[in-house]
């Protein structure tokens, strides 16, 4: 599988994904999820971890380097303990990834080979593996040999394709590969360029506007999208499934609110119905009927160690906002009282009592909320529910996560 007649391997030499420029590294930090180090600790290690002690992370499948050159840079100014691995099958992909990571003066371990051999190089206290199982030929065996490169207590973080947001995307793959597929693949891109930009008004990619890839990401874009030779999405079963084959229990989705049915239920009779069903029926439920979902972010551990991985409200947690979209929020909270968060076309808005909207300028990663409560001179009862006012809809979107950054 790992020679030069595998097509995926081929597709990747060819078109490194995403398309990066290491020229332009330090104009920007590409910030993501899975893997953003506040969401690790979130997800994986209930928020807590002691980032002093020596943790061993693996890139599965690290392309141009995206969660290697943002965790790297992100431990790098934390001070962390952190021995990065990047593996993948795609030279052409390391090279940019490693262009990356020297213009920022930051290091990892390079392995070039297949996802299966990461068992070899473990264990590992956590594993990203973003947007590569989906491409793998049997992706639960690629599932079962991360899972076997975890070291005890460690986690995963995941990024597979989900179904009803790439709708449009798949009869076009089918469509291309019978009318393209045996050119070479600039001349598959070039021809891929022409047809879309003139297709019928009821194509399936024209009807869906979510979509972006093929316009806005380049010749790399438009391959990895429509011309990719081995793609496959999971629905939130397949996802549970894939899950469980590979010996894994998911924590939890990175934005829980995009699998909550009620969020997508107007009608009040059928919203609590839907509040009755267990967690995998109503997020399945949920990305059904809200259609929007294009992949599925989450967290899994190994199976039976899932309790207490979660980061939970309480005293001694500490709350950051995440990235500049969360940091966005705050200062719209502060100002305006609310906020409107939009996502692959679904809108939420929500308001806030003034004085809890007023806890964000109190929220700056260090303070545990006990000392953000303290500052504020809240009692503690009225203080955890106001919290939990403004937390539940920023946690639904993954804008707000707990780490303590213990040890740093
Ligand atoms: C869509 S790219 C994603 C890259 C990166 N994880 C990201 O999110 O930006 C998929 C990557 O997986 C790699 N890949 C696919 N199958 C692989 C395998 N069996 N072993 C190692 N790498 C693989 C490809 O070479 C490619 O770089």
């Amino acid at each position: 599988m790992m020679n030069g007649a595998d097509p995926v391997k081929r597709q990747y030499e060819a078109y490194p994904y995403p398309a990066r420029d290491p020229a332009k590294e330090t104009d920007e930090l590409v910030i993501g999820s899975p893997s953003h180090p506040l969401e690790i600790d979130h997800f994986i290690f209930g928020g807590q971890r002691d980032w002093t002690q020596p943790t061993r992370i693996l890139v599965a499948g690290g392309g141009t380097g995206d969660a290697l050159v943002m965790m790297a840079q992100i431990f790098a100014d934390w001070g962390a303990n952190v021995d990065l691995h990047y593996l993948d099958m795609s030279e052409a992909s390391r090279k940019i990834a490693e262009a990356r990571m020297a213009a920022r003066g930051l290091s990892a371990t390079w392995h070039t080979g297949d996802l299966l051999t990461a068992p070899d190089i473990g264990p590992f206290d956590y594993i990203d593996c973003c947007g590569v199982l989906h491409h793998l030929p049997d992706p639960e065996a690629g599932a079962a040999a991360l899972a076997r490169a975890l070291a005890p207590g460690g986690g995963l973080g995941a990024m597979v394709y989900a179904p009803y947001g790439r709708a449009g995307v798949y009869e076009m793959q089918d469509a291309l590969r019978v009318l393209v597929g045996d050119d070479e693949p600039e001349k598959q891109v070039e021809h891929t360029k022409r047809l879309i930009t003139s297709l019928p008004q009821t194509n399936g990619l024209v009807r869906n506007p979510y979509i972006h890839d093929h316009v806005e990401a380049g010749d790399a874009g438009i391959y990895d999208l429509l011309l990719h030779s081995r793609d496959r999405a999971y629905d939130v079963d397949g996802v549970y499934g894939l899950m469980e084959a590979a010996g894994l229990e998911l924590v939890s989705f990175a934005m829980p609110g995009r699998y909550n049915p009620r969020a997508v239920i107007a009608d009040q009779e059928l919203r609590d119905r839907a509040g009755t069903l267990p967690p995998q029926q109503a997020a399945a439920l949920a990305e059904r009927i809200s259609g929007n979902l294009k992949t599925h972010v989450f967290y899994a551990v190994p199976k039976g160690s899932a309790e207490g991985r979660v980061a939970e409200v309480h005293g001694s947690a500490v709350p950051n906002f995440v990235g500049p979209r969360g940091h966005a929020l705050a200062k719209s909270i502060w100002d305006k009282g609310g906020f409107t968060f939009s996502m692959d076309g679904l809108t939420v808005q929500r308001n806030l009592p003034k004085a809890v909207a007023g806890m964000v300028t109190a929220i700056d990663g260090k303070r545990s909320l006990n000392e953000i409560r303290a500052k504020l001179g809240w009692e503690t009862k009225p203080f955890l529910q106001g919290f939990n006012n403004l937390y539940q809809p920023l946690n639904n979107f993954n804008l707000v996560r707990f780490s303590a950054r213990r040890g740093l």
